[in-house]
């Protein structure tokens, strides 16, 4: 399961690699968001329909970052999300820009 995400990931990168520089962040934070699978938890846009993952549409960005990066280093102790962080390595920036910019669903 793990190798195919990473399969995934890698191509990824790499079509973003070879994509245009000027893609905007945004997009390829929207982009990672889905094909890493947080979408599945978090909801459409970071939208949470789950009263157990929380949201992260409308967030602060640099908070998002920090996030990722406390449970990637396991300051922030999450079985699922000490998992998934290192997942979105390179990609932190842009997914919280992506998500920052997403509105609040009731
Ligand atoms: C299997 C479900 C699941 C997946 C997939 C998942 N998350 Fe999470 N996420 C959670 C849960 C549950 C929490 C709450 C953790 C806690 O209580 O500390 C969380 C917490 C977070 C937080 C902190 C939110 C807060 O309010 O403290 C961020 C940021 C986050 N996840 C981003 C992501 C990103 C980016 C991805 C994709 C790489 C992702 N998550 C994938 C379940 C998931």
């Amino acid at each position: 399961m793990k190798k195919i995400l990473l399969l995934i990931l890698s191509i990824m990168a790499l079509a973003f690699s070879l994509g245009s520089i000027s893609e905007e962040a945004k997009s390829e934070g929207e982009a990672m968001f889905e094909a890493l699978g947080c979408s599945s938890c978090h909801g459409p846009g970071g939208n949470s329909t789950d009263e157990d993952v929380p949201s992260l549409a409308g967030r602060d960005a640099e908070w998002i970052v920090q996030q990722l990066e406390q449970f990637q280093s396991g300051e922030r102790q999450n079985a699922i999300m000490n998992a998934m962080a290192p997942m979105a390595e390179g990609f932190e920036d842009s997914i919280a820009e992506y998500l920052s910019t997403q509105g609040i669903r009731e």
